[in-house]
Order: structure tokens, then C-alpha cells, then sequence
């Protein structure tokens, strides 16, 4: 068996070509697009990447979207009034603070600058106000990664009630919300994380199977259930050239992308996972552009939602 290649690309340009009316209505109506800041502290290169292909997507969908940087030397106090003025902001209708922050910033940071966003302009769906209402079922803004896999499932004709669904990470960004998605679309949830005792047989009894740890090909053939989706949502970086040939093998187009940039963005699914899986997402062009095309839909919701609130 060959998995079908579930075109993330295709699903999110289908999603923002459903927001654009809404972008358009919103903009007529209010006299200016709706505005999204974007922070971001240092110069994380996978972060620098991520900013930048969100920036670009929210001038293209109509948003007014401000970048706003901060160095790496800057305090968790520098950010902190940051995101206060941008709460305040009558432009700013979406405020996401791009994570990891320098170490520097201190453990703990990354919360205290979520807790610190005005939850009606959470497009990220971080703050605990955000995180409870997900868990009850009445999220206005939830995460944008959990909800474009659910959005990809569902477009795809993928069913998930009834089904068992296995979620391998436990973040806060991906994982938890994740696994609680799932379940209120009445799947019976696993998660599972690094302490997980045998872990590839448990992961093999998802009907739908979420990588998300951040460890490039580290889910192989033997945690796949033959014919269950395997969603994949890791994006690391792989800059060691041995690591790309041993994951793709000799004479793959990976090495030549390799050889262009030094780098090359891998998953968290081995690539012979194909030869089981039914359905599978491509790294890149999988979950990646649903990501940026969630924020683009919180943004204008909570713009929208701002505007009706007057
Ligand atoms: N870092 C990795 N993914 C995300 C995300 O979805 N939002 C933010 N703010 N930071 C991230």
C-alpha cells in the first residue's frame, strides 16, 4: 500500500479563500483591514521562518498585519508592555507572541506572556480564559495547529467519531488541545508522550495516528496501524547531512534541498511509514500552511467579534 498525500497546501488555500469575503466585509465596514501583531523576541531561525511565512500570508489574505521585534537581550518586563500596548491597541485586532522566547527570559516566560494577552484577541488560543472554553467545548479562538488538523481531516473525508484517534505529544500548543478536539468530535482519544511504556504498539492502534515531539523520523512503519492517517506535525530543521540521507537514502531530491540551503525541514513520521499508512501529511506542505491559515480565520473572528462587542 502507498498512502494517499493529504495537499495541506490546497486545503489552506481553500480555507482562505472561504475567509476572504469576510475579510473584505470586515474592512468595508470598519474602514480599515482587520490587524494582527505578530512579536517576536530574537532570532530563532526556525521562529525567524515561521514569522515571516505568517506575516506574508496575512498581507496576502487583506490583514494589516505588524511585526513587531524584539531583541534577544530584551526583558520578560520589555515584552510584557508590549503586549499591553497592543491590547490597548484599537488596530490590533490579534496579538500572537511566536514561540519558544530566549532562555533568558526565564522559565516560565512563555506563560506569563500568554496569560498576559487580552483573551478576545488570543488568536493563538493560549490564555487559560481560551484553554478552559476548549475544554468545555465553547472555544471562540482555539489553537490554530489542532484545529487545521481537524479542518484537514474533515476536508478530506477523513471521519473521526467512532474512530480511535492517538495523539503522540503532550504540549500545550499542540498535543493537549489536540487530544481534546478529537475527543468532542467523539473519537476515543490516546495521548501518549516520552514516558509511555512500549510506545509503538500503543501509537499502532490509532485508526488516526498525530506525531507531534519535534524528533525528525522518529515515528516508523511499527507505530502504524496498516491503512490508519498518520498526521504529521513536526517541522525540525535538519541542518547534519548524514541524518538526510539516512532518513530519505541516496539520490533523494531532500539531499539536493540540502545542498541548496544547508538545511532541510523534516517531520516527526519516518518517510517508509508511507508504504502502510492510508493517508498521510507531506512535511513541508502539510499541516504547516493549515497552521498559518487558522490564524488567518481567529484573526478575522476576533475582529469581527471585537467590531460587534463596539
Ligand atoms: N511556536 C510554534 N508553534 C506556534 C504557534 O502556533 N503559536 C506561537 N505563538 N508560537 C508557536
Amino acid at each position: 500500500m502507498t498512502a494517499r498525500v493529504i495537499d495541506g497546501t490546497a486545503i489552506a488555500a481553500e480555507i482562505r479563500s472561504a475567509a476572504m469575503p469576510g475579510v473584505e466585509a470586515f474592512a468595508r465596514a470598519a474602514g480599515r483591514p482587520p490587524g494582527l501583531g505578530i512579536v517576536l523576541v530574537g532570532e530563532n531561525p526556525a521562529s525567524e521562518v515561521y514569522v515571516r511565512n505568517k506575516a506574508k500570508a496575512g498581507g496576502n489574505a487583506g490583514l494589516w498585519v505588524d511585526l513587531q521585534r524584539l531583541p534577544a537581550t530584551a526583558s520578560l518586563g520589555d515584552l510584557l508592555a508590549l503586549v499591553h500596548r497592543l491590547n490597548r491597541s484599537d488596530q490590533h485586532d490579534g496579538i500572537l507572541v511566536q514561540s519558544p522566547l530566549p532562555d533568558a527570559m526565564g522559565k516560565g516566560a512563555s506563560q506569563r506572556v500568554f496569560d498576559a494577552i487580552d483573551p478576545d484577541k488570543d488568536v493563538d488560543g493560549f490564555h487559560p480564559v481560551n484553554v478552559g472554553k476548549l475544554v468545555q467545548g465553547r472555544a471562540h479562538l482555539k489553537p490554530c495547529t489542532p484545529s487545521g488538523v481537524i479542518e484537514m481531516l474533515d476536508r478530506s473525508g477523513i471521519t473521526i467519531g467512532g474512530r480511535h484517534a492517538v495523539v503522540i505529544g503532550r504540549s500545550e500548543i499542540v498535543g493537549k488541545p489536540m487530544a481534546m478536539l478529537l475527543l468532542q468530535r467523539d473519537a476515543t482519544v490516546t495521548v501518549c508522550h516520552s514516558k509511555t511504556p512500549d510506545l509503538p504498539s500503543v501509537a499502532a492502534r490509532g485508526d488516526i495516528l498525530v506525531a507531534a515531539i519535534g524528533r525528525p523520523g522518529f515515528v516508523t512503519r511499527d507505530f502504524v496501524k496498516p491503512g490508519a492517517t498518520v498526521i504529521d506535525v513536526g517541522t525540525t530543521p535538519v541542518r547534519d547531512r548524514a541524518v538526510v540521507e539516512q532518513l530519505f537514502g541516496h539520490g533523494s531530491p531532500r539531499l539536493e534541498a540540502f545542498a541548496k540551503r544547508g538545511s532541510v525541514v523534516v517531520g516527526d513520521v519516518h518517510p517508509a511509514v508511507a508504504e502502510v499508512a492510508g493517508a498521510l501529511t507531506p512535511v513541508p506542505g502539510g499541516v504547516g500552511p493549515l497552521t498559518i491559515a487558522l490564524l488567518l480565520k481567529n484573526t478575522l473572528a476576533a475582529a469581527e467579534a471585537r467590531s460587534r462587542r463596539g
